[in-house]
């Protein structure tokens, strides 16, 4: 595609004065007071983050809240929508310091699901021999952490041996926060694992807004709080930012913008699309389909680092 060449984008993003992005909604309090019961039978815990926020999709609170005996692995989910070379990049940094054992995924696709229970088979030590080994899995909503259970019980190998009863199927969601209580799910046979679901938590304070837009661009914060508008425009400056114009042929522009307004009205236009609202869950939803690209909105910068 060819480019304006007088184009330019701006540098930075900036909010509104006197704007927070927050978002801990009082069932996760309840979540937290309960976690420390749940993990006394816990073996492993496997924290799920967003492959394209992989530090910002942690959680430092779980340092707090997780006893150190507890095994810990991460699994990066959706990495077949970021951008893996620098993904990759940051992970590798990331875990190079902290000794902690890592899985790339996509759960959608069920890529590295039978990785993912080989590490957790390998590492199997139950606290209760005859009880089997218990497995957390935990993180921030929506990063695919009830997805990952329904492609742990789909490919279970003793999936026919495991009696229907004891079975059942996490709830995914299409909004952050849909599973609200703790549920267990028999995922093998031989060794016996179960997986303990929990439901999606924030940490109490999210410490900048750039932070908090990251997760809201990837589904993990309520799309009021920040608004359809703004995680459109953020999205517009982040690909404008990295030269990443696909969205220019997608949204059958003639040039880049650096306005959310005029894409707007443009999309509007040649989409026949009436409504703002609806405009911004088009773009948003081409972004989703990855109509855009693959794209991961973390840095290669220790000063992002937020988890273990
Ligand atoms: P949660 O339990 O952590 O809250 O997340 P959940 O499994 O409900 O998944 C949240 C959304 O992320 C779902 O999309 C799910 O399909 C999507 N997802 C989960 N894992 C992957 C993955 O590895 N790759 C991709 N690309 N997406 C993944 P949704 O918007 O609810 O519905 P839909 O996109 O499936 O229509």
């Amino acid at each position: 595609m060819k480019t304006d060449l007088n184009f330019v984008a701006r540098n930075t993003f900036s909010f509104p004065k006197s704007f927070k992005i927050n978002w801990f909604p009082g069932h996760m309090v309840k979540t937290y007071r309960n976690l420390p019961e749940q993990l006394k039978k816990t073996d492993i815990f496997l924290e799920i983050r967003d492959s394209r926020i992989p530090l910002t999709s942690g959680n430092d609170e779980l340092d707090k809240i997780i006893p150190s005996h507890i095994k810990r692995i991460i699994i990066f989910n959706k990495y077949d929508i970021c951008n893996q070379n620098l993904t990759k990049k940051i992970v590798e940094n990331y875990t190079k310091q902290r000794n902690i054992k890592y899985m790339f995924a996509s759960a959608k696709t069920s890529q590295n699901i039978e990785k993912i229970m080989d590490i957790i088979i390998r590492e199997n030590n139950p606290k209760f021999k005859t009880v089997g080994t218990w497995c957390m899995i935990g993180g921030i909503p929506n990063v695919g952490k009830s997805t990952i259970i329904n492609a742990f019980r789909t490919m279970s190998r003793d999936l026919k041996d495991l009696s229907e009863q004891t079975v059942k199927y996490a709830q995914t969601g299409k909004t952050a926060a849909t599973t609200r209580n703790m549920d267990s799910f028999k995922i093998n046979l031989n060794p016996v694992i179960y997986i303990i679901d929990t439901p999606g938590i924030m940490p109490p304070q999210i410490k900048s807004n750039e932070q908090g837009i990251k997760l809201s661009v990837c589904g993990n914060i309520k799309e009021k709080i920040a608004g359809k508008e703004m995680i459109c425009d953020y999205l517009l400056w982040f690909m404008n930012k990295n030269k990443e114009y696909n969205y220019v042929k997608a949204l059958r522009l003639e040039n880049p913008t650096d306005s959310i307004h005029e894409l707007v009205s443009l999309v509007g236009e040649k989409f026949r699309i009436q409504n703002t609202s609806n405009i911004h869950d088009f773009i948003y939803l081409c972004f989703k389909e990855g109509k855009f690209g693959k794209f991961t909105f973390d840095n290669y910068n220790t000063n992002e680092i937020v988890g273990i």
